[in-house]
């Protein structure tokens, strides 16, 4: 446990050598500024005017950005207060109370843990630790989360479901957009559903180090809640433009198989996590994922002779493998897939 950012980072004034990344992928000025030209989906909005509406919205904003921020979605505002407050709570905890969910084993279903899956052979540690679970369905993962905070089994419970249901509702809507059948995005392409919880302590040198690179998401779709400190950044037009947090919004972010399955009509971005030497700042993704024997390839609705298909067929834990293998995990998984 004493890997943890959160049982000495506190305690240095300089960082230690081997969370200095190369000159190359460092952020250098953590200055940049908010792009204000990222789509702001208000969904109750859209919807009350007419599906076709929101359907365009986002599929226009998964086309040119792959990421958007959702308002009005639905999921109560005290609920999110509740999820982001138990969250920064359990980081709080002295290390005896988070005991329990420390593992260096990434097979666990559930575990606390710094920097990534592979800490050992990482070239450079990444300043975040991170806390990550499954559940989806809930019952057969909730007996493995943190007893403590005493409610954060019902608070993440109910967290899970609701962003759960709400992810079924954006991906009717891409669905529809992309014009593919009802139920396209079903339980194969949706089934594992992880809960991650990223915490950034403040970080004596944010220029040279990073919470998460450069990277896209492994997964069909991202919902990602974050605390009102600024960390997120997105790489547009070969440079980084900064995502602003705003009050109770969901930052939807579009992950390697949704541009598969779309053939690359909508895209993946690349984007990462600075940090700050100030703020703690907590982000808490709710990621959808294939499962591992799923075969992931284009839409056949979306080949045709004009459009051939881009990417081979695969399965899912295939592909995860390569994403894993390609250390930096910046590095173009989707290489080896594509049909050039
Ligand atoms: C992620 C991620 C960004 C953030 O967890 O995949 O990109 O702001 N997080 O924490
Ligand atoms: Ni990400």
């Amino acid at each position: 446990m004493e890997k943890l950012l959160t049982s000495w980072s506190s305690t240095v004034k300089s960082l230690p050598e081997s969370y200095v990344f190369p000159v190359d992928s460092r952020p250098g000025d953590t200055n940049v500024p908010f792009c204000d030209t990222i789509p702001v989906v208000d969904l109750e909005n859209a919807l009350a005017r007419d599906r076709q509406h929101a359907v365009q919205l986002i599929l226009k904003a998964c086309q040119d950005y792959g990421l958007f921020q959702l308002i009005n979605h639905g999921v109560d505002d005290n609920l999110l207060h509740d999820t982001m407050n138990v969250v920064q709570e359990f980081f709080g905890m002295p290390n005896e109370d988070k005991a329990s969910v420390y593992s260096e084993d990434p097979t666990k279903k559930c575990r606390l843990y710094t920097s990534t899956y592979d800490y050992e052979n990482e070239k450079v540690h990444l300043w975040r630790d991170n806390l990550r679970h499954h559940c989806y369905p809930i019952n057969e993962f909730i007996h493995l989360w943190p007893k403590k905070p005493t409610r954060y089994r019902d608070v993440i419970g109910e967290y899970s479901l609701q962003v759960g249901n709400l992810s079924a509702k954006i991906l009717d809507l891409m669905c529809d957009g992309l014009g593919l059948g009802p139920g396209y995005f079903g339980d194969g392409l949706t089934r594992i559903q992880l809960f991650s919880a990223n915490h950034y302590p403040p970080c004596p040198s944010p220029n040279l180090a990073l919470g998460l690179p450069k990277h896209c998401d492994a997964n069909l779709i991202t919902f990602l809640l974050q605390d009102e400190i600024y960390g997120l950044q997105v790489y547009r037009n070969g440079e980084w433009a900064g995502v602003q947090p705003l009050h109770n919004a969901f930052v939807v972010i579009l992950g390697h198989q949704a541009q598969v399955i779309s053939n690359g009509k909508l895209i993946s971005p690349e984007h990462r996590a600075i940090t700050n030497s100030t703020n703690h700042r907590t982000s808490i993704v709710y990621s959808i994922n294939p499962k591992p024997d799923s075969v992931i390839e284009p839409a056949k609705v979306l080949i045709n002779k004009s459009n051939h298909a881009r990417y081979r067929a695969y399965m899912f834990k295939e592909f995860l493998k390569t994403y894993e293998e390609k250390k930096n995990y910046n590095e173009g998984a989707l290489e080896d897939f594509k049909i050039v």
